[in-house]
């Protein structure tokens, strides 16, 4: 699958930014969507392309987007497309295409395992099986007290790691077989509010 080109969705024409500048003037109610501190990181992503290309800055801004909102409803991608000046469909194919981002609400811990072919031959199918079981739940799935969701991941260019887990896209896991997934789902659930308790 070839990943959206990001170079292609520039329209300057829809560019929203003024001559020679490269953050987003604020759209009306804009502060209603998301916090100021998230709109000044989106502007900080946005000031580093050519003030023509903002749409560059697609992917960093529905991550923080996400990060704020924990998943990206179609009015905050279609947010995020009028923030930047661009077609709301070219959004949702950045949005479709990478499993980093969250189409529907998840759980308090996201955990994304890789099973592509170096993992899986470092016993990563197994390694999700355990988490299946541990859980209680499938890929897609959340947990009822809505602490995990499991997800099937892609190559995370730690092969040499294998098996590797993502929490929440941003820590890595390495070596996640059955002794070190103990010892992560203990410490996530030892970090929840009241000291979680879910499925086991
Ligand atoms: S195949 Fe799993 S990290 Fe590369």
């Amino acid at each position: 699958m070839t990943p959206p080109k990001l170079a292609a969705l520039a329209s300057p024409g829809r560019s929203l930014g003024g001559p020679g500048g490269r953050s987003s003037p604020k759209l009306p109610g804009a502060t209603d969507m998301l916090s100021a501190d998230a709109l000044l990181r989106i502007d900080r992503e946005v000031a580093k392309y050519p003030a023509d290309q903002k749409q560059s800055a697609v992917m960093a801004a529905l991550a923080i987007a996400q990060d704020e909102k924990g998943w990206l409803a179609t009015e905050t991608m279609d947010f995020v497309a009028g923030y930047l000046g661009m077609p709301a469909v070219a959004v949702y194919e950045v949005a479709t295409f990478y499993a980093m981002y969250n189409l529907k609400p998840t759980g308090r811990h996201k955990l994304t395992i890789c099973t592509n072919l170096p993992c899986a031959l470092q016993d990563a199918v197994r390694s999700a099986e355990y988490l299946k079981s541990k859980l209680g739940i499938g890929f897609g799935e959340t947990t009822p007290d809505g602490l995990f969701t499991l997800q099937e991941g892609e190559c995370m260019g730690a092969c040499g790691d294998a098996p590797v887990l993502l929490v929440n896209n941003k820590r890595m896991c390495s070596w996640m077989r059955p002794e070190a997934i103990d010892a992560l789902l203990a410490e996530l659930r030892g970090a929840a509010p009241g000291g979680g308790g879910g499925a086991s």
